[in-house]
């Protein structure tokens, strides 16, 4: 079980909290590192990105990917011969990312609908980087028409893995994610296949696995609603009936305690203002309530706190009514 990528999240401190609080999932990934098409890239930004001091954590470096999002024009060689040097076991390549700057620059999913270009890329990459390479996708671009031209791209350019996120660039999070993908695609290609898109919860985990037999699977927004998703599914896979609502709902208010705790306390040890830790915390409520009937009177009042005390007092009062 992989804990997705996530700009402004999955960064170094970020991680190590999930480590210490909910040390289930099998996987991680930094959020992806834009190569510049201008200037160089030096080896201190990479370190930056990762967050230097987990680089030398074992705990980290053997179970972490590094991504990164490039372009045709983006400094990719430079960028990977760095990555090589300072012996990363892992890199992934951002394919899926819709935003439309980004798009605009050639980079992100546009790849998707530029056969020729990605494959320079992939090309390149390959040659350069002797370690464990995967690739992170939507079904396509516009659409879906370039899909298995795309499977077999990455088979033939020797690529290690594919992460399929199941929605074209066009549909961004729209509908819910088409999962006969995952499944055609874990046919079609001789590659792990790692499946992602609206996997919620365990019955939805046992669900992908039986209907698609991938890999592994990748939680974005799920693994933010419910950071010991994978906890929970690695101690009732296949049971999923046993659970009740009301236990999940206790769990919960329980594990936020625990969540928001290990947050600050590395939040704080590398340095992070509380300005910063609030603007954060207020970020990571987006799905934590959704399954409370009175979820947005909840949220609201967390999101309405002026000061990180403010934050916690709501916090004490939540978990004290709920667990
Ligand atoms: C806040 C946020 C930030 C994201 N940042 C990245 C990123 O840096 N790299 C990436 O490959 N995907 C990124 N994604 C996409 C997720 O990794 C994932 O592919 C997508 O949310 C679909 O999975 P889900 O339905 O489990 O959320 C981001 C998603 C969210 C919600």
């Amino acid at each position: 079980m992989i804990f997705a990528p996530m700009e402004g999240v999955t960064d170094g401190p970020y991680r190590e909290a999930i480590q210490r609080a909910f040390g289930d999932w099998d996987y991680y990934s930094t959020d992806f590192y834009r190569i510049p098409s201008v200037g160089n890239v030096h080896t201190k930004t990479l370190v930056k990105h990762y967050g230097e001091e987990y680089l030398k954590k074992k705990s980290h470096s053997i179970k972490t990917a590094y991504q990164f999002l490039t372009s045709e024009i983006a400094q990719t060689k430079q960028a990977i011969n760095l990555i090589s040097e300072l012996n990363y076991h892992h890199i992934d390549l951002n394919l899926g990312c819709p935003s439309k700057k980004v798009n605009s620059n050639k980079g992100g999913a546009y790849l998707l609908s530029d056969l020729k270009a990605l494959e320079k890329i992939i090309r390149d990459i390959r040659e350069s980087f002797q370690n464990v390479f995967t690739v992170k996708i939507r079904i396509g671009y516009r659409d879906d028409s370039l899909f298995f031209d795309l499977l077999n791209l990455f088979e033939d350019c020797g690529v290690d893995g594919i992460t399929i996120h199941a929605r074209t660039r066009d549909q961004l999070y729209k509908g819910v994610a088409d999962w006969s993908y995952i499944e055609k695609a874990v046919k079609h290609s001789s590659l792990p296949i790692i499946a992602n898109g609206d996997i919620w919860t365990i019955e939805d985990i046992d669900r992908i696995y039986d209907q698609c037999d991938p890999y592994a699977i990748m939680c974005g927004r799920s693994a933010l609603k419910t950071p010991w998703l994978a906890s929970i599914y690695k101690e009732y896979q296949g049971r999923a009936d046993f659970i009740s609502e009301e236990f999940l709902l206790k769990l919960r208010a329980q594990n936020l305690d625990l969540y928001f705790y290990e947050l600050e306390k590395e939040y704080r040890k590398f340095g992070y203002p509380e300005s910063t830790i609030l603007k954060r915390f207020k970020a990571f409520c987006r799905y934590l309530f959704d399954d409370y009937e009175n979820f947005e009177l909840i949220r609201g009042k967390f999101l309405r706190s002026q000061e990180l005390r403010e934050f916690k007092d709501h916090l004490d009062q939540f978990v004290h009514r709920y667990s």
